[in-house]
């Protein structure tokens, strides 16, 4: 299954069972022969895939370097970028070589930030490896590192030359992973998609991810073209992140994955949407038993007036509005500017 992004700088997205075999092959496609890859991986991922993909990427006559770094959000940081720096510069990367981002979507946002800003941009490819990646991150451009004061703080939109998704690589990814990414895929079904929500809620999609990761990809391609630069249609994908990053920060991000604190955000956006009379009887339920069906919780301790506090540094806040992401019913969504005491009463906390 293939499409293309039409962004600013069009690429294809590839989703094929096996095809990371390919990457030298697609990579010959694009880059010219003799050009330098860096490999960049963490270091789970790298001794499972990292041989397979440099040698593919040999085979077609491509020097290939390897960065490797431990795995974990913690890394996501400028440091580590300064050190693939390093590696670039010591190996003579020009412009017209390319970094492969293969991995979760730490590495690929770490990688492809690099790739946005060495010698002002470099071309990059986008393997990922964890089912968020493939459903989520490796597409749209959006690239960036965390800072001690918040996650994905610095950053840049830099559109990958290609995205290449092997559904395989999930046979080794730890089902807590492989339960956080279905928490976006819900998402997507949720926001945009009736029958791949029903997909989702009706069948396990564990043994056959591939359709399902297709149709999670489409819809984000459309979001994107509509809207690359995330001011308008994009915000539509942060349904259940209002909740879900107050609740992640609430659990120093440890506690909670993203995945886990965005199912619970949107179960939670929908009950009061029911109760408002703006979203469908029976939507959260629905959310809700999805959720469970992939082993992610369906609420936390912690008190909606907590959760509330905790949005105030939303990056969806401007000034004192701040825009959710509510439901009709199921696969229909839209944006909703609150002031802060709207917010609190149409969730029924006193403000
Ligand atoms: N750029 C975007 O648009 C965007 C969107 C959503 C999330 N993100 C970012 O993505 C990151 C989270 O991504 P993630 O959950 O993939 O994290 P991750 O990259 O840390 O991967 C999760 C874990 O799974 C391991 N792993 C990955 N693939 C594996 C495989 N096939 N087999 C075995 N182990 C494997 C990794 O080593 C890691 O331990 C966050 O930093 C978040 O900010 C970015």
């Amino acid at each position: 299954m293939q499409m293309t992004v039409s962004t600013s700088h069009p690429y294809q997205i590839l989703i094929e069972r096996g095809c990371l075999a390919s990457l030298g092959a697609r990579a010959a496609e694009l880059f010219r022969p003799g050009s330098r890859a860096m490999l960049v991986s963490d270091s789970n991922v790298f001794p499972l895939y990292g041989g397979a993909a440099e040698q593919s990427l040999s085979n077609r006559g491509f020097s290939c370097f390897s960065f490797v770094f431990p795995a974990g959000e913690s890394e996501k940081r400028l440091s580590t970028v300064e050190k693939l720096y390093a590696a670039l510069a010591e190996n003579g990367f020009t412009r017209s070589d390319f970094i492969v981002a293969l991995g979760g979507g730490v590495t690929g946002d770490m990688a492809c930030f690099a790739a946005a800003t060495f010698l002002r941009g470099i071309r990059f490819i986008q393997a990922p490896t964890s089912l968020l990646a493939q459903i989520d991150s490796s597409v749209g451009g959006k690239t960036g590192v965390d800072l001690p004061q918040g996650k994905n703080l610095v950053g840049a939109f830099h559109q990958p030359a290609l995205v290449l998704i092997d559904p395989d690589t999930l046979a080794t990814l730890p089902p807590r992973y492989f339960s956080d990414g279905m928490g976006e895929a819900i998402k997507y079904g949720c926001i945009k998609s009736r029958p791949l929500f029903d997909r989702i809620a009706g069948t396990d999609v564990r043994e056959h991810p591939e359709e399902m990761i297709f149709q999670c990809v489409d819809i984000k391609r459309k979001v994107v073209e509509q809207d690359e630069f995330d001011t308008g249609e994009r915000m539509l994908l942060n349904f259940g992140h209002t909740f879900g990053h107050a609740l992640e920060k609430l659990h120093d991000f440890q506690g909670l994955s993203h995945g886990e604190a965005v199912g619970i955000g949107m179960a939670m956006m929908a009950g009061f949407g029911e109760k408002a009379g703006v979203t469908a009887p029976g939507t959260a339920a629905e959310i809700l038993k999805a959720l469970k069906k992939y082993n992610l919780p369906l609420r936390d301790k912690i008190q909606t007036e907590e959760i509330l506090a905790a949005t105030a540094l939303d990056k969806k806040s401007e000034g004192s509005v701040i825009r959710v992401i509510l439901l009709k019913e199921i696969g229909s969504s839209f944006l909703r500017p609150f002031t802060r005491p709207e917010l609190a009463a149409f969730c029924g906390v006193k403000p």
